[in-house]
This record gives structure tokens, C-alpha cells and sequence, in this order.
């Protein structure tokens, strides 16, 4: 497990090998698994697999032009926060969700990479436009997908600051 957090990284460039659908849901069930607060039920998920749609994601911003090249993405929805207990902390479990989303898809050596649309708000109303969400649940990230087009895209480069690690207090 250390190793596929060690060598996760963005990737943006896919092969044409498609995803299973098992393994797409393999990976949502990850997102499921995700710690949130009290236990609330904070995450929803959509699939896409279909190329008009991810066209569509992909104009959503500058940073969202990989999707027309990924061959899937995960929209991570957060629905209607007046359903949930503890509403003030649902960025914090979506983005939970997010990353273990991102550590499964390297551990099928799939490549991913975050694209941030929460908490900008012209980002969030295009994209939950484009997947149909109702006014109250919106989208909080979206995760392109694909097999990488290099041999070794994923690699470990060391991003350890020793000097911002700290014991017990902050000197
Ligand atoms: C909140 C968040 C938003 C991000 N948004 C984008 C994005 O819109 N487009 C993109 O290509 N990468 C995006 N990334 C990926 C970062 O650029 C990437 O994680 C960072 O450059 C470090 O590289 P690494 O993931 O390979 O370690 C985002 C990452 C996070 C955590």
C-alpha cells in the first residue's frame, strides 16, 4: 500500500485501452470506503464513460482539457447538505473520497488525476449542468481516467519536506 501511495501521480496522457466497468465500479466502491464525518453519507458518484460527455467536462475549465483525452472520469457529487449531519465538514469527506479514488486507480495501474471544480462556483454550476444534478447536490471533483500512455508514468518523486515535519510542538 505505502508503494501506490508513493508512486501515485497525475496522469494526463492515455492509452486507447479501454476500463473494465468492474473496475470503474471497483474504484467508486473505493470512494465509498473513504472516512467521512460521522459516518454521514456525504459522497455520491457518477461514472461517465461516454466521449460527448467527457468533451463536455473537459470545457468546463483550463485544467479539465485532460478529460477529452481520458477514457472515463469519476464525478464526485456532493448531494443536498441539508440531508447531512455534519454539513460544514462535506468538503472534507468528498475530498477523502477523491483521493481514494485516485490511490485505486494506481493500484490497477490506472492513471488518474484531480480536477478541482468545488469550491469555484462557475465550475460547479457547469458541471453539475452537464451531468444533471438538481439544484441542491453539485459537483466537488472530477477524476480523469485512462491507462497511461508511458511505460513510466507512474514513478516516485520525492515531494518529503524534512523541514516541515515536526515532533510534538512547532519549533
Ligand atoms: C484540489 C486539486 C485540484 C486539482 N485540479 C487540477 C486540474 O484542474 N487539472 C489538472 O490537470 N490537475 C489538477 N490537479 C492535480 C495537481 O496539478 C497535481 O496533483 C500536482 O501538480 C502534483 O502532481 P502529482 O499529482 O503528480 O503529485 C489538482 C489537484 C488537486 C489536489
Amino acid at each position: 500500500m505505502l508503494d501506490i501511495i508513493l508512486k501515485r501521480r497525475s496522469i494526463r496522457e492515455f492509452s486507447d485501452k479501454e476500463i473494465a466497468k468492474s473496475d470503474l465500479l471497483d474504484l467508486v466502491k473505493c470512494g465509498f470506503m473513504a472516512p467521512s464525518a460521522r459516518a454521514q453519507e456525504s459522497r455520491d458518484f457518477v461514472i461517465i464513460d461516454d466521449k460527448e460527455i467527457l468533451n463536455k467536462l473537459s470545457e468546463v475549465s483550463i485544467g479539465a482539457k485532460v478529460l477529452a483525452r481520458a477514457k472515463a472520469a469519476i464525478a464526485v457529487i456532493c448531494p443536498n447538505v441539508d440531508s447531512l449531519t455534519t454539513p460544514d465538514m462535506a468538503l472534507e469527506d468528498l475530498a477523502a473520497a477523491t483521493e481514494n479514488i485516485l490511490l485505486a486507480a494506481t493500484s490497477k495501474q490506472i492513471g488518474s488525476c484531480w480536477i478541482g471544480i468545488a469550491p469555484n462556483d462557475e465550475r460547479i454550476e457547469k458541471a453539475s449542468k452537464i451531468l444533471n444534478l438538481d439544484n441542491v447536490s453539485f459537483v466537488f471533483s472530477l477524476i480523469a481516467l485512462g491507462y497511461p500512455l508511458s511505460d513510466d508514468a507512474f514513478y516516485i518523486k520525492d515531494k518529503v519536506k524534512e523541514n516541515l515535519i515536526y515532533w510534538n510542538k512547532v519549533e
